[in-house]
């Protein structure tokens, strides 16, 4: 029996940030909501398939293209998720120095200020896609990574802690295409620390344990 519950759009309650407007975010909840239900759709789709309990080497084509295509809308699902969630109106500024997100990045990076030019660097690069800091959760090591697309470079097994949206689409109605720099700018200054500090998994005492 496949689980064939279909997933479903979460609400994320995100508006008056700083320098990222009002109707860009309506819009990018929108799109959000279409990867779910393209989700969903391939996902049924998928389950036809499989309803007489094997793939036909006939059928294996269209399958194939399904399966591929799930991967990108599952992903566009699940990284719009974290995206959302770890923003918010009035965020911003540094982590707290105490944080075991900001120790887990000087103890990865040398110090706060490189893992962060590390991750912009990273969403400044060209192509369509996201810069993803993720967390080894072993060790709770930080490391950052350009995803294109929404599939293309996730790193197995890693964490994702904190997600920035660099498609157009993210800024295009307040920034020009090669502004986006301003609109990184704009991310830092809403994102919610005590969002990415939850997602951490290595967490030992006060402080993660960071191994190299
Ligand atoms: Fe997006």
């Amino acid at each position: 029996m496949i689980a064939t519950e279909p997933y479903r759009p979460k609400q994320f309650n995100l508006s008056g940030l700083n320098g990222i407007s009002d109707k860009t975010l309506e819009m990018h909840f929108k799109l959000y909501e279409g990867y779910v239900k393209e989700t969903n759709n391939l996902s049924e789709r998928i389950a036809e398939f499989l309803k007489d309990g094997k793939v036909d080497q006939d059928e294996m084509p269209i399958y194939s293209e399904l399966k591929r295509r799930l991967g990108f809308e599952f992903n566009g699902m699940g990284l719009h998720d974290c995206y959302f969630s770890n923003l918010k109106k009035d965020g911003g500024g540094e982590p707290e120095t105490r944080s075991v997100f900001f120790s887990a990045a000087e103890s990865s990076f040398g110090s706060y200020d490189i893992w962060k030019a590390d991750f912009v660097g990273v969403g400044k690069m060209r192509g369509v896609g996201w810069a993803i800091c993720y967390e080894q959760p072993d060790t709770g090591r930080l490391s950052n990574h350009w995803i294109s697309l929404h599939e293309i470079g996730e790193v197995a097994g890693f964490n994702p802690v904190l997600v920035m949206d660099v498609w157009e689409h993210a800024f295009l109605f307040d920034y020009k295409p090669a502004d986006r720099p301003k609109y990184i700018e704009a991310f830092f200054s809403n994102i919610d620390w005590q969002a990415v500090e939850n997602r951490l998994k290595h967490v030992k005492g006060d402080k993660a344990t960071v191994s190299r």
